[in-house]
């Protein structure tokens, strides 16, 4: 089922060559030999590498890359500056996402062995709703990083006195981002991964790696599919499932030190997960 996933996710790219080319031509020959080599090359690699696989599921479902970052662009432009906006209309359920975070977070940090206090990257911030909630009170510095500029500008009153510890606000898609060497104590990606392909998240772990001073830990928050990986139509992010995640995570070289359901929510939303690696 995940082989003919593959060949779907290209079909749209050879479609055109095959209605334009003349059927009797060398090139058309060419073309189809092309073809069958490049997928018998493919599969062979679908079953070696498993993040293959995971990338011709995600190709599958985004449809072209370039219309996917121009879609959640598009999508937040209209979306407030406000804790609604960043909760999708979700805002009732804002506090016990708050409570849970602070109660994961405390098993990584303070005491020997574990990430000190001094600096936190909030990935995908938008206003700094957990920068506020979550990080502000317990780290010395803070930084933000959000693609929407409306967002970060908000940042600025939302976070009240708050906005003393913050260092910087830079205003990147993830995919470009890179954070500072060795600065960052924690790195929080919440409700934002899902925003990038499998292969942008996985570089982008990779970098925040590097971001990581000793002992630092990366935590990633979000929505997590009952089964493989779906877009929602709203506001076209990618659902993955565990077992993607976990490839994700695992191939950027980190260990998971610990994961946790969100407990409160209702049932009838997409499960949300916190999963802290190092
Ligand atoms: C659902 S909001 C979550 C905001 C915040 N993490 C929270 O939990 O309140 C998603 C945020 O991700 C940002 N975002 C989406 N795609 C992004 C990308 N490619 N690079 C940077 N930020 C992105 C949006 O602008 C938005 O602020």
């Amino acid at each position: 089922m995940e082989f003919l996933g593959a060949h779907l996710a290209f079909r749209s790219r050879w479609q055109k060559t095959d209605e334009k080319l003349c059927r009797h031509s060398m090139s058309f020959i060419l073309h189809q030999a092309l073809r069958n080599d490049f997928f018998e090359s493919y599969l062979y690699l679908l079953e070696r590498e498993p993040l293959v696989k995971l990338y011709a599921l995600t190709s599958q479902v985004i449809d072209g890359e370039i219309q996917f970052y121009a879609r959640s662009r598009n999508f937040y432009k209209d979306v407030p500056a406000t804790e609604e906006g960043m909760m999708g209309d979700f805002l009732e359920l804002s506090d016990t996402d708050i409570a849970s975070s602070r109660q994961f977070l405390r098993k990584f940090i303070g005491g020997p062995g574990k990430a000190c206090t001094g600096y936190a990257l909030d990935c995908g911030s938008g206003i700094g709703r957990v920068s506020k909630n979550v990080l502000l009170p317990i780290f010395d510095n803070i930084e933000l990083v959000d693609m929407m500029e409306p967002f970060l500008e908000e940042a600025q009153n939302y976070l009240e006195e708050g906005v003393d510890k913050v260092e910087a606000l830079y205003c990147y898609n993830l995919q470009e981002f890179t954070p500072v060497m060795k600065k960052y104590d924690v790195i929080w990606m919440q409700w934002v991964s899902g925003y990038l392909t499998d292969k942008d998240f996985l570089e982008f772990l990779r970098r925040c790696k590097s971001g990581l001073r000793q002992n630092g830990v990366i935590i990633l928050k979000d929505n997590v599919a009952r089964d493989g990986c779906r877009l929602d139509p709203i506001d076209n992010c990618l659902i993955r499932d565990i077992f993607i995640l976990r490839s994700i995570i695992y191939k950027a070289g980190f260990t998971i030190l610990s994961e946790q359901k969100q407990d409160g929510f209702p049932e009838t939303l997409t499960p949300i997960w916190m999963i802290a690696m190092q």
